[in-house]
């Protein structure tokens, strides 16, 4: 295990009461971050899972009942909450804490939308000349299979609004694409997030996470990650939240990183605030790397799942200084991050069924060896604690094992050892993290 470390940052959170809300592997890297930078704050979680317990106090409420959390909050005195996931975003739960006087982190629901809808996303892109996929958005299913028709082969299908991950459907051809639409529109495949439905013209690249913190004016880009989405091995079967991630990618050169900042995040957060609504927070931007540069294939509003699982490990600076800065309003001009040199891989341990239903209640077993490996540490999601405090499975992807190394290949292999060593009824993960970065070196996955 990583050792719990204090690096020097201009607030050692002596005093600090944090809350995070949310409780899957994002939050368990959120709160093993800030841990390392405040060793003294007292830290709270929404829930907790499994793994979190030495960590912080659970709080007895869910992420989505913030009136119940603005209260408790208060209640408590909070000096900060750090928001998680998007669905207490997009339902404004930033607005209200606000309202109450509470310092959060996050973007207010208006500037939420970015990633609630994508329509507004897309719309934003297009008003701005930040460049992302030709499109076109639908409210009507006849409107909808024109444009189909009209733009020929290889498009991609989007539910509008949140549909964790899944409202996507990538078409090779137009029968597959009036397919979707009429899925989406017609049998509500995935309820009102496709009511509107945003058809784009299919990009071709590699695609790249690369996440930014911003006071709604800067940006404080952090090192890109690449993920793995699909559930098989070489980017086989249906989509995942995210089956692995690493970083750094060596693809993201320095000079691709400048035009990432000054043809997407900068100009995505000046359009966010001259339209009224500044985002203030964590932006999240899912790059494509086409032939005819970086476009966007879409932004979210929160730190992505598993890339924060190899992202915060190698972030050698505070995270808590600049969320602070954020959350209370104040500039992060002239800030700057620090990394660790060397990399990170997270490989997903999923529950039998994952991404479809899957059983929970598995016991989970950690073999001790596992838990002093030398630069792994465990992110737990889907655990929770049994009455007699044994560990079971509590959702589809059940823990994420981090590595560092000095290279991808290394870490990556160190994440799998961990990985194979654990073991709990059903459990599967994808043995190929890192395989493009492998490959770009000239080795093997
Ligand atoms: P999203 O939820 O918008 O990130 O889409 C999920 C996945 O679908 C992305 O990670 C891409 O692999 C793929 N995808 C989405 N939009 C496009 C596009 N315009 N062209 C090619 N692939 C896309
Ligand atoms: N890893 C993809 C996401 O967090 O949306």
């Amino acid at each position: 295990m990583i050792p719990l470390r204090a690096h020097g940052t201009d607030e050692d959170g002596a005093s600090l009461k944090i809350l995070v809300v949310g409780n899957g592997g994002r939050e368990h890297a959120l709160l093993w971050k800030l841990r390392r930078d405040a060793p003294h704050a007292e830290l709270f979680v929404t829930r907790a899972n499994g793994g979190m317990c030495g960590l912080a106090t659970s709080v007895p409420l869910g992420a989505g009942e913030f009136q119940s959390l603005a209260g408790w909050a208060e209640q408590n005195g909070i000096d900060l909450t750090v928001v998680g996931p998007e669905a207490p975003l997009a339902e404004g739960i930033v607005d209200h804490f606000d309202t109450h006087g509470l310092c959060a982190f996050g973007p207010t629901k208006a500037a939420a939308q970015i990633e609630a809808s994508k329509a507004f996303a897309k719309a934003l892109m297009q008003r701005h000349g930040i460049p992302t996929a030709a499109f076109g958005v639908f409210d009507q299913r006849e409107g909808a299979e024109a444009y189909v028709r009209q733009m020929g082969g290889p498009l991609v299908v989007k539910a509008s609004g949140l549909a964790a991950g899944k409202g996507v459907v990538v078409c090779d051809d137009t029968a597959q694409a009036l397919t979707a639409v009429a899925q989406m529109m017609e049998h509500a495949a995935f309820g009102t997030a496709g009511a509107q439905v945003v058809i784009e013209e299919q990009m071709t690249g590699e695609e790249l996470s690369v996440f930014a913190l911003t006071d709604g004016e800067n940006v404080l880009p952090m090192l890109p990650a690449q993920d793995h989405k699909r559930v098989g091995e070489g980017e086989t079967g249906p989509n995942t939240g995210g089956m692995g991630a690493y970083a750094p990618v060596s693809l993201a050169t320095p000079e691709l990183m400048a035009r990432v900042e000054a043809e997407i995040l900068r100009p995505t957060v000046a359009a966010m605030a001259a339209e009224g609504h500044p985002f203030r927070g964590l932006l999240y931007a899912g790059l494509m790397l086409t032939p005819d540069g970086p476009r966007v294939v879409e932004f979210n509003a929160r730190f992505g799942d598993p890339e924060t699982q190899v992202v915060l490990p190698l972030l050698r600076s505070s995270l808590l200084a600049p969320m602070l800065a954020i959350a209370r309003g104040d500039s992060i001009a002239g800030a700057t991050l620090e990394w660790s040199p060397g990399a990170a891989a997270t490989t997903v341990l999923a529950s039998g069924g994952y991404p479809g239903d899957y059983p929970a209640g598995m016991p989970v077993h950690i073999p001790p060896e596992v838990e002093r490996m030398e630069d792994v540490v465990l992110f737990h999601a889907g655990t929770a604690r049994g009455e007699d405090g044994a560990l079971v499975t509590s959702g589809g992807r059940v823990l994420a094992a981090t590595a560092l190394a000095p290279t991808v290949a290394q870490a990556a292999e160190r994440s799998r050892a961990a990985a194979e060593r654990i073991r709990f009824e059903g459990r599967h993960y994808r043995r190929d993290i890192g395989w493009r970065e492998a490959a770009r070196a000239g080795g093997h996955a």
